[in-house]
């Protein structure tokens, strides 16, 4: 359909089909995406999602069992392992001892004793201060008074 205003002619294009069909798709898009995500229509709810998550989460607080990340950490730390890695070439693969280095089984230190031989050094023995994390040196001094 073209118009005519005082002799200058304006034509009229159809839109494109291409151009139509994402139009229109976007439209029916529109009313799906409505129908699906209303909260009054089928009672979708990032809330009610949220809530549905932090559930469990609630009741161990509630019930004081949620535990902090730190105490989560520390509570990963395999002594044993640690020992292995860092204390065996010259304690022994099993502790008892070996050359100058002594027997770390035989209970004779104190925790806090052990916590500062292991941090500070003491003659042939190196110091794990910042080798080792406060955690881990504690760990492992636990283990060795046990
Ligand atoms: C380079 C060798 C070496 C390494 C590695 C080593 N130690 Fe020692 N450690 C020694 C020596 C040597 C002594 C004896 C020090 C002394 O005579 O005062 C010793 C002493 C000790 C003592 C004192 C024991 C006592 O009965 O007085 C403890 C506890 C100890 N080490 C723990 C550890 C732990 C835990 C590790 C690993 C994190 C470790 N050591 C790694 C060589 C080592």
């Amino acid at each position: 359909m073209a118009e005519d205003f005082d002799g200058i002619k304006e034509e009229n294009n159809k839109p494109p089909l291409g151009w139509m069909i994402f139009y229109l798709s976007l439209a029916a898009w529109l009313v799906v995406y409505n129908i699906i995500y209303s909260p009054d229509i089928m009672g979708y709810s990032w809330n009610k999602i949220h809530e549905d998550e932090m559930k469990p989460l609630k009741e161990k607080l509630a019930q004081g069992k949620l535990e902090s990340a730190k105490e989560k950490a520390s509570g990963k730390i395999d002594a044993g392992k640690v020992m292995s890695a860092k204390c065996a070439m010259c304690h022994g693969a099993d502790f008892k001892g070996q050359g100058t280095a002594p027997d770390l089984t035989a209970k004779k230190l104190a925790n806090d004793e052990l916590v500062t031989v292991i941090t500070n050094g003491r003659n042939g023995m190196p110091p794990f201060k910042g080798q080792l994390s406060d955690d881990e040196i504690k760990a492992i001094a636990q283990q060795l008074s046990k």
